[in-house]
């Protein structure tokens, strides 16, 4: 309550996702955070962009930008409240909840809801982050919840 800044998925498109790709080993200066559970977020992150890489990125592309297999998961493209044309979702994308609630059961599109929670739940923190969306903490369900991508 009050204590999360979280901007809409719309505000910072492509920009954050250069900087997070673009900083490397450096610090990642952009999910940091005053809060106590910055530390368990940053590992989270970098442990989820390990994970997309291994198991999104052939599809959904290095940055998430998409790819002639799959729509972009960053960016401003990404995670359309309606499912897209010709879509397999038959689901609204209203919160990150909702977003993660489908792609747990359906994602890798190749070996769906082959990976643990712990590891899509990394996986959306630091997609999230990588979509400008500011966690204070590491992303748990009650935060996905929280997290309106379209009011
Ligand atoms: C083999 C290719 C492939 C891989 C690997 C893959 N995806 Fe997907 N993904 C797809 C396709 C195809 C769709 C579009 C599904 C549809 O028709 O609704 C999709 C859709 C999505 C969507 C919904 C996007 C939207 O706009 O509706 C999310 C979120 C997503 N994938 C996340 C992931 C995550 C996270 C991973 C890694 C754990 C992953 N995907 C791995 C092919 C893939």
């Amino acid at each position: 309550m009050g204590m999360r800044t979280i901007s809409p998925l719309s505000i910072l498109p492509i920009g954050v996702l250069g900087l997070v790709f673009g900083l490397g080993a450096c610090h990642p200066s952009t999910v940091q955070s005053s809060a106590a559970g910055s530390s368990a977020l940053t590992a989270q992150v970098e442990r989820g962009k390990l994970l997309y890489g291994e198991h999104c990125a052939k599809c959904h592309g290095d940055g998430g930008q998409g790819s002639s297999k799959a729509p972009p998961v960053v960016g401003k493209d990404a995670f359309p409240l309606q499912p897209r044309p010709g879509a397999k979702r038959d689901v609204t994308f209203r919160t990150a909840a909702d977003v993660f609630a489908w792609a747990t059961e359906h994602m890798p599109g190749d070996a769906p809801g082959t990976l643990a929670t712990d590891e899509y739940l990394a996986i959306f923190a630091f997609d999230l982050t990588a979509n400008g969306v500011k966690l204070t903490g590491a992303l748990d369900g009650p935060m996905a919840q929280s997290i309106v991508l379209h009011p």
